[in-house]
């Protein structure tokens, strides 16, 4: 990404002005992706892995959903009726972008128009995320997949409860076997409960290698969250470049 395109997204991210506030208080802020010397480990890591489990990926899956392919899969998600979201959706979203990326991104769930359109992260936070991906110089569908926790709308944009995270979990689970991608973003807590089964608050897991499996998770704020709390892009910054630095690592192991 060229010079000019790069500052439009760190403006699309809200990271510009930060950056000059930041600038007035003489603090080196959200500069390029390059880890401190307090944080820096060779592999990219920036605090050493949480003690979580790392739940199996396998053993938690559906026997019958074990066996979809991605049209089955699809069918099955069109076709649940699992919880009560299905009741108000348009329609179930499945997730968007390459099926062999090594980079996922999972969100909360649909929201209006991603329910309208079929696709996760089109509206305004979709916005955002297609900004905070083209920061580390990624692009939806390129490398990169984006799926949510549960595949239906809850009804006025509500966090969807644990039950129905729970219900929607062998699906997703199924999507990252079949994707099997080489790191795994979760953006916000709904995702880290469904993911990591972690109930925790999310500025405790951001800045920590996770695992699925054998499968490296990182956790960040939501896009959403954070076109509500501003000042909280640059923590979702460093988050990025610590996502970026790990990606690196495991290319290189
Ligand atoms: N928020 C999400 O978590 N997912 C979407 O697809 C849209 C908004």
């Amino acid at each position: 990404m060229n010079h000019s395109s790069r500052r439009a997204m760190l403006a699309e991210m809200g990271l510009q002005s930060w950056r000059l506030r930041a600038k007035q208080a003489a603090a080196p802020v959200a500069g390029p992706c390059v880890a401190s010397a307090a944080t820096a480990r060779p592999d990219g890591v920036a605090q050493p892995p949480s003690a979580l489990a790392a739940p199996p990926v396998a053993e938690a899956i559906r026997p019958d959903v074990r066996q979809m392919d991605w049209n089955a899969l699809a069918q099955a998600v069109r076709d649940c009726r699992a919880c009560e979201l299905c009741r108000h959706r348009k329609q179930a979203v499945l997730g968007v972008g390459d099926r062999q990326a090594d980079w996922l991104f999972v969100g909360e769930g649909p929201g209006a128009e991603e329910d309208a359109r079929g696709e996760p992260f089109v509206g305004q936070a979709g916005k955002l995320l297609d900004a905070m991906l083209a920061a580390i110089d990624l692009r939806r569908g390129e490398q990169v997949y984006i799926a949510n926790a549960v595949k239906c709308r809850p009804e006025g944009n509500r966090t969807p409860h644990a039950h129905e995270l729970a219900a929607c979990r062998p699906f997703l689970l199924r999507q990252i076997e079949l994707i099997q991608p080489r790191l795994i973003v979760l953006l916000g807590k709904a995702a880290a409960h469904s993911v990591l089964g972690e109930d925790k608050p999310l500025a405790t897991l951001r800045q920590k290698r996770h695992a699925l499996g054998q499968i490296p998770v990182l956790v960040t704020y939501h896009p959403a969250y954070l076109l509500r709390n501003l000042p909280e892009k640059a923590k979702a910054w460093e988050d990025l470049c610590l996502a970026r630095r790990l990606m690196q690592a495991l290319k290189e192991a």
